[in-house]
């Protein structure tokens, strides 16, 4: 059974939805005695057991790491009212000014428990959780293979439900942190707490393990996070820019070299909230309805992929941490040297 004790390095590489997890990255970190993650998110089980198999066969015999499996868990959710569809694409479409855009026609979600056949199959030793907790069905499949479960807080409240549901450690995501914000129900009022205080919060309240994310990005932090009492620390955006990162070429350029840019939270891309760098696209969505979430993400989707292949960085999401201008253009072992000196 996965235990933080058997590391090299107290530290998980943050599973990152959408491409930055490749197979280098996962296995390079497992390698290393760490934590090697994949953000599954929205993929469907061909891909899951074809990344984890990839991962699997350059991971070296053994290794002190591990392989961290993470998944979205979605809510239901009802299409919105004619009207409230038209206003969403014809505000896209003015704001980019293209008309070739899919218009939602049912909320899409994966299903999670498709989802999981490949990871029953392939056995990773962790499984982690964002936006809230998996029916107990899953936990107790994953307790009876010797699978760790991870579930990110954003609040003691969650962190609460995550203990008595009998996960293995608890993720705690502060407000710093790049990408979607784990928090269970978006629509619900935010505590906005930062990691370290979260994680004080929540050494108060729990004795299971604890993982700081959000804004971590050197050695001083992380050796703060564990003077706090965290188990770990997990770190995405930091690894963004590393030469194994799949990021797209422009993510990878403005983390590098837009550190002028500040990052913000925004609901624009997906309908659930986000921090990710500030750009033509997030400025313009302020104030603006959005459809929610994921049905905002499915008509986001061919903007975000043309984006992509004409390497513009103003209508993608840059998802970044606050402290974003801490990244460095370099190998994963060197990122791992500078991070444990
Ligand atoms: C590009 C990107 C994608 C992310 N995707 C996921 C994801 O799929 N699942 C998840 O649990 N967390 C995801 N996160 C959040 C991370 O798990 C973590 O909370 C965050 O990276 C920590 O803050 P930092 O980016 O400042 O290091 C993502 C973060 C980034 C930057």
């Amino acid at each position: 059974m996965f235990s933080f004790e058997k590391l090299d390095y107290p530290l998980i590489q943050a599973p990152m939805a959408g491409g930055p997890n490749t197979a280098e990255m996962v296995s390079t970190v497992v390698n290393s005695g760490a934590v090697g993650s994949y953000g599954f998110a929205y993929a469907k089980a061909d891909t899951i057991k074809r990344d984890l198999n990839a991962a699997n066969r350059l991971v070296e015999a053994n290794n002190s790491g591990a392989i961290n499996a993470n998944f979205f868990v979605f809510n239901e959710v009802e299409m919105p009212a004619a009207g409230q569809i038209d206003n969403a694409v014809s505000c896209l479409c003015e704001l980019t000014g293209d008309t070739d855009i899919d218009i939602p026609q049912s909320p899409y979600y994966p299903d999670l428990n498709q989802q999981l056949e490949p990871v029953w199959a392939c056995r990773p030793d962790i499984l982690s959780f964002h936006f809230g907790i998996p029916d107990t069905a899953i936990l107790e499949k994953a307790r009876a293979l010797d699978i760790a479960v991870g579930i990110t807080a954003t609040s003691v409240t969650e962190a609460r439900q995550i203990e008595q549901a009998g996960a293995s450690f608890i993720v705690a995501q502060g407000i710093e942190a790049g990408g979607h914000r784990g928090i269970f129900n978006a629509e619900a009022s935010d505590d906005l707490l930062p990691a370290f205080s979260l994680l004080k919060s929540l050494s108060d309240i729990t004795s299971l393990p604890l993982v700081a994310a959000g804004g971590i990005m050197t050695s001083t932090q992380i050796r703060e996070a564990l003077a706090l009492g965290a188990s770990a620390v997990q770190l995405g955006t930091v690894f963004l820019t590393t030469s194994e990162s799949g990021a797209s070429p422009a993510h990878k350029d403005y983390l590098l070299n837009k550190t002028e840019r500040h990052t913000e939270i925004t609901h624009g891309f997906s309908g659930r909230p986000a921090r990710g760098i500030s750009n033509r696209f997030i400025k313009a969505m302020t104030d603006k309805a959005v459809l929610p979430f994921p049905i905002q993400n499915s008509l986001t989707g061919k903007m975000r992929t043309r984006a992509v292949s004409r390497n513009d960085g103003e209508f993608q999401s840059l998802w970044a941490g606050q402290n974003f201008a801490g990244c460095r253009d370099e190998t994963i072992a060197e990122l791992l040297a500078r991070l444990f000196d």
